[in-house]
C-alpha cells in the first residue's frame, strides 16, 4: 500500500460516510457527521502537509495548477463543513447544506483521482509513494484529534 492507494481508499470510505449521514436521523446523523468533519479535516491537512509539497517542487505550468486548485477545493470544504457544524439539525436548511457539501466533496475527490493522482504518480519514485503513507497517517490521526476536541 502506498500513499495515493490509501487516498482513493479514504475518498470511497467517505463517500459510504455521507450516504450513512444522509440515511441516519438525530443523535447518531450529529455524531457521524462530527467524525466525518474531524476525519476529512485530517486527511486534507496530511495532503497539504505531507504530499502536495513534495510534488510541488517537481511541478510546474499546469501540473502544478492542478495541485494549487486541490488545496482550493480543500478550503471550500472546509467552509461548508462549518456551515453545516453551526447549523442545528433541527433547521430545515441542514440537509440542503449537507448536499451542497456532498457536491463539493464529491467534485474535489474525484478531480483529485483523475488529475492530480496521475501527475503525483508521474512525479514522485515509488519508494518515496511507499515512504510518505507513514508520515500522511501520523499527520491525519494529530490533526482529527486536534478538531475533535474543538468540536
Ligand atoms: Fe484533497
Ligand atoms: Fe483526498
Amino acid at each position: 500500500m502506498n500513499v495515493l492507494e490509501h487516498i482513493k481508499e479514504e475518498h470511497t470510505k467517505y463517500k459510504k460516510q455521507i450516504t450513512a449521514i444522509e440515511e441516519a436521523s438525530g443523535k447518531k446523523k450529529q455524531e457521524l457527521f462530527v467524525d466525518l468533519y474531524a476525519s476529512i479535516h485530517g486527511h486534507h491537512e496530511a495532503e497539504e502537509k505531507v504530499l502536495f509539497p513534495k510534488v510541488k517542487e517537481k511541478v510546474d505550468g499546469e501540473d502544478k495548477e492542478v495541485v494549487l486548485e486541490m488545496e482550493e477545493e480543500h478550503s471550500l470544504g472546509s467552509y461548508q463543513f462549518s456551515v453545516v457544524h453551526k447549523t442545528f439539525l433541527e433547521n430545515e436548511t441542514w440537509d440542503a447544506k449537507l448536499s451542497v457539501l456532498k457536491e463539493v466533496l464529491e467534485h474535489h475527490m474525484d478531480e483529485e483521482e483523475k488529475e492530480f493522482i496521475p501527475i503525483a504518480k508521474k512525479v514522485l519514485p515509488k519508494e518515496m509513494q511507499e515512504e510518505l503513507l507513514e508520515e500522511f497517517e501520523k499527520v491525519l490521526e494529530e490533526e482529527k484529534a486536534t478538531l475533535l476536541k474543538k468540536l
